[in-house]
């Protein structure tokens, strides 16, 4: 499973990057408007930012909600850096674009999926990544992880090659169960990441083996 970050702040996309375990980056409007990246061209400095600190993906999200306003501001960002995904919401115009970028060789990840219906209409239109939020489903008493696993039987019934990238993901129990049920791709905050190293046996084995060693030099 690919391992991206979930922010667009700097520092922490560097920490992710220097473990050597990332595979690219995830950002949308509102993760931009956390680290105050406001106006055209410092958001699309940001983006470059971002694209020089990690060798994989890095996911841009436009702003435009209809079919030519998506397409023009997608090749915008696509021209920015190879490493650039045009990420578009699951409404109609945005499918239409998204088969537009398909066509035209452009990578795109299709957000704001909360069905297997909307994964399927991705699928369908070429999206490379199309990104399911699961801790916004489990926040409304909905099963996140269990869309995962119904759109992973979907394509894997017709072979879309369309990678599921788990989105929304809030806790290192996401990420391994993301993991078990066959997702490509999860997207994750630092926090989450790193949590997948904590074990107390871990601490308690490691203070053991240096406390031994201390003992015979
Ligand atoms: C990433 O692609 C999504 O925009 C992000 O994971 C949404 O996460 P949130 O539900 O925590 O805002």
């Amino acid at each position: 499973m690919k391992f991206f970050i979930d922010t667009a702040n700097l520092e922490q996309i560097k920490e992710a990057q220097a473990l050597g375990i990332l595979d690219g980056v995830t950002t949308n409007p509102s993760l931009m408007a956390k680290e105050g990246i406001t106006g055209e061209e410092n958001i699309k400095n940001h983006y470059k930012a971002i694209c020089e600190i990690v060798d994989g993906d890095v996911s841009a999200e436009v702003i435009a909600t209809d079919f030519e306003g998506m397409v023009r501001e997608g090749e915008v960002l696509a021209d920015l850096h190879p490493q650039i995904v045009v990420k578009i919401p699951v409404i109609a115009d945005g499918i239409k674009a998204c088969k537009y970028f398909s066509d035209n060789g452009i990578k795109t990840n299709v957000t704001l999926i909360f069905s297997s219906g909307q994964a399927l209409l991705a699928a369908k239109a070429g999206a490379t990544y199309m990104s399911p939020f699961i801790g916004r489903l489990d926040d409304i008493s909905t099963d996140g992880l269990g869309l995962i696993e119904e759109i992973r039987l979907i394509y894997d019934n017709y072979g879309y090659e369309t990678q599921i990238l788990a989105a929304s993901v809030r806790h290192t129990m996401h990420i391994i169960d993301c993991a078990k049920i066959g997702a490509d791709v999860m997207t994750g905050p630092l926090s989450a990441i790193k949590g997948l190293l904590k074990h107390p046996l871990t601490d308690l084995g490691l203070a053991q083996f240096l406390a031994d060693y201390k003992k015979g030099n």
